[in-house]
């Protein structure tokens, strides 16, 4: 037993440092000591310095999905790579502190004692979640010599993985998180961690260690095999340390074996004896194997995998250890326990690039690429706000659509009846309003008023005299813009008309607009309109507009400028279920308008939920719009949320249908998040083909339970389920009557 103490650190080492001094009690001298247990000699900005003095670089490497397509590239990247490599992937329980402390500091001041005791509520979850058995947040990392950094990077980009050098802090907290097990946290880097090496464990900071190694190999490796040995939910480090062999040598080693395997049949053979079936494969497999090798479409690499397990007391190490066992022995694999050598084993999965248990067996490309583990939790970027749990990552889904590192912060989310699309929408305004994102809501059925007044927020009822709305005001737009604006009113008022225009009307409606708006943008509002309009209209269009400008629609618009962002609530609903249904797309299109000039003045995160969208979408012209809405939300750090059960009728190529055309299509091609929950019998295939879906996957959205579903985004699916704590449950469920009365402040219509 060896007790040491040590220090995780700024400063270069001493240079007497060495493994003498490991046992040696921490010395008072001001300058911090180094971790020489660990091997390091200290911590640069980009990267970690051995002992050796050999630097290295660490990446971080998103995007590893399994499947065929990204496994060819994967191969691929690997093949590329000439130098020795350490890809490690690390899972444990996630430290969600500082995403709390964000959340907790962006909390607007003006929240209900409701809306708040729910944000606190979601607070805890995420705590709870720190702990929940099974979760964890697995991360993947290449470790190489810093000379082939930028090597490295390129090639992993190129095979279509997003990759991030760890520098600075990142890189500090990542390094004392490998030594000292965990995710990387803040912890002050002078901080003074006790490590203890014993027999088969290491005891650092009081938790256990226990470092195997992979010493018999399984006779085949199936793809994601160790993908299932990480889903069995223990705290681990995987490391498989990669030297490539000269594809020369290589060749040479394989063809001297297909010699051999060649003699040993002629031999069998003159004895009158025939190959058994395995000999001849394996000679097939040499020939192949030697072919591809000499073409270089792969090529051979010494492999060394070893894992280091990570528990809080011995029955559940040893508990782990024989899972882990188990787990290879199935395949006819066998882990070293490495007795005696616990501190080679954590070595090999700390970060050095140091393959210090040493022994290596031969292994090709595609095998490499096949036997590593993919999916990770991608999305987790540690801002934004929960989505959701990932079901096979077993981690949280934490996002901010809006923090620029997406296409777009559009959402599409599309479902069966009752399987709970409101419902992971409500809890998602909710969330983003309790970290200040505004959000607006079309809501044809009126379901989220209540959620609007217990937030504090404001109920619109385009139509109610009084609360009509003006999408007519433009503001500071640019000429750019402001063609758009046109175009979108243009299609507003044919959708208010209720007819798609002829050619002669539209042009000059659309001329109409542009000298309105080429005389004035002051004032703006649809009766100013309507009075320039009268006076040269040679169309009749004005007396097609004449029911919304004193007839039965007068209500639904009005002239008086931006009130919207004057008073602008933290969530805003427009509640059109007492319009008549016909009326309700033009109400819909009207209210979206408004919301596009507010957002077009004043950009920042603002949300906009357009629940049954396939109502606007049935016009062509409502379709039209709503596409080109998605394509310019971004500019103004707008993100569309349009939710729909009628996936067929959105999905179809068949122009006859209802949506038209393609624009269907085209809106979820605007989406960059796509939030598919249980689907109908009927539409499973449509959805399955439109977004590729294995059909394991698309059984599953048949019978997966409500509240759980795929999130598509950035191109990879993760099966998530959305959950809500009783506080937000209790906001969210939508029962007339069950909220406070309207909030008279902001003057909220009832
Ligand atoms: N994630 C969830 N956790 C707990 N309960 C849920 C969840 N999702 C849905 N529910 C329950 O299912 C009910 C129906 O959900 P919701 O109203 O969201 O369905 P929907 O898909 O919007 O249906 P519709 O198409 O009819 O509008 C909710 O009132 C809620 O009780
Ligand atoms: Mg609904």
């Amino acid at each position: 037993m060896l007790a040491i103490t040590n220090r995780l650190l700024r400063g270069r080492a001493s240079p007497t440092g060495g493994e003498s001094k490991i046992a040696e009690p921490p010395t008072p001298k001001p300058s911090p000591e180094l971790p020489l247990c660990f091997m390091l000699s200290h911590v640069e900005p980009d990267g970690p310095v051995r002992l050796d003095g050999v630097k290295l670089s660490v990446t971080e490497v998103m995007g590893l999905e399994l499947d065929e397509a990204k496994l060819g590239a994967f191969a691929g990247a690997l093949n590329a790579c000439d130098f020795s490599l350490q890809l490690l992937v690390r899972q444990h329980p996630p430290d969600l502190s500082r995403l709390r402390r964000k959340l907790e500091a962006a909390q607007p001041t003006q929240l209900t004692a409701q809306t708040r005791a729910a944000a606190d509520s979601s607070r805890r979850l995420l705590k709870e979640l720190e702990s929940r058995p099974g979760v964890l947040d697995r991360r993947f990392y290449a470790v190489c010599e810093r000379e082939h950094a930028v090597e490295l990077r390129g090639v992993l980009a190129r095979a279509g993985l997003s990759v991030h050098p760890l520098n600075d802090d990142a890189l500090r907290r990542f390094v004392i998180a490998t030594a000292l097990s965990g995710t990387p946290t803040d912890r002050s880097h002078d901080s003074e961690s006790v490590a203890e090496i014993r027999r088969t464990e290491l005891i650092v900071e009081g938790r256990l260690q226990r470092s195997l190694h992979l010493s018999k190999w399984l006779r085949s490796l199936a793809p994601g095999f160790l993908q299932q040995l990480m889903s069995t939910g223990a705290p681990m480090d995987l490391s498989l340390h990669l030297g490539p062999i000269p594809p020369a040598q290589a060749a040479r080693q394989l063809e001297w074996q297909k010699v051999r395997f060649e003699s040993a049949r002629s031999m069998t053979l003159r004895r009158g004896k025939s190959l058994s079936p395995e000999a001849e494969i394996a000679l097939e497999d040499i020939s192949r194997l030697r072919d591809d090798v000499q073409r270089g479409r792969e090529r051979l690499f010494n492999a060394s995998l070893s894992v280091t397990l990570h528990a809080d007391d011995s029955e559940s190490l040893a508990e782990l250890t024989q899972r882990a066992s188990a787990h290879f022995a199935a395949t006819l694999g066998k882990l070293d326990p490495l007795p005696f050598r616990q501190r080679e084993g954590k070595l090999a999965t700390m970060p050095l690039a140091l393959n210090s248990v040493a022994t290596w067996r031969t292994l090709d490309t595609s095998s490499v690429a096949r036997c590593f583990p993919f999916s990770p939790p991608d999305l987790d970027t540690r801002s934004g706000a929960l989505y959701g749990i990932d079901l096979r990552a077993c981690a949280p889904v934490v996002y901010d659509p809006w923090d620029g590192t997406h296409l777009n912060a559009n959402t599409a989310v599309l479902a069966r009846s009752g399987s709970g699309k409101s419902f992971a929408t409500k809890l998602g305004v909710l969330r983003g309003v309790s970290r200040g994102v505004v959000a607006y809501v079309i809501d044809p059925e009126g379901e989220y008023a209540d959620l609007a007044r217990a937030a504090g927020g404001r109920v619109f009822s385009p139509g109610v005299p009084g609360q009509g709305m003006n999408p007519f005001v433009v503001g500071q737009a640019d000429p750019e813009e402001l063609l758009q604006r046109i175009g979108s009113l243009r299609r507003l008022v044919e959708v208010m008309v209720g007819e798609r225009l002829s050619a002669e009307r539209r042009a000059a409606l659309d001329h109409a607009l542009a000298s309105y708006y080429a005389q004035s943008r002051e004032h703006s509002g649809f009766r100013d309109f309507y009075r320039f309009l009268e006076r040269d209209d040679p169309e009749g269009l004005a007396k097609l507009l004449r029911p919304f400008e004193s007839g039965s629609l007068k209500h639904l618009l009005s002239d008086d400028g931006d009130d919207l962002l004057k008073h602008e609530a933290l969530a805003t609903v427009f509640d059109l279920h007492l319009l008549e249904p016909e009326l309700r797309p033009a109400a819909a299109m009207v209210c979206t308008e408004t919301v596009w000039s507010a957002a077009a003045q004043d950009p920042k995160p603002r949300l906009l939920v357009v629940d049954e969208v396939w109502s606007i979408m049935q016009h062509p012209e409502g379709a039209a719009f709503m596409v080109s809405m998605a394509k310019r939300a971004r500019k103004h750090r707008l993100g569309l949320q349009f939710i729909t059960q009628d996936v067929q009728d959105l999905l179809s190529e068949d122009t006859t249908r209802t949506i038209t055309g393609h624009s269907g299509r085209a809106l979820l091609q605007n989406a960059a998040f796509k939030l598919l929950l249980q689907q109908d019998a009927a539409a499973i295939s449509t959805v399955g083909d439109a977004f590729d879906l294995p059909t394991d996957l698309q059984r599953w959205l048949l019978s997966c339970p409500r509240g759980d579903g795929l999130l598509l985004a950035q191109g990879q699916r993760f099966p998530i389920r959305i959950e809500a704590t009783p506080e937000e449950t209790d906001l969210i469920e939508w029962r007339p009557g069950q909220h406070t009365q309207p909030n008279q402040q902001n003057g909220t219509p009832s």
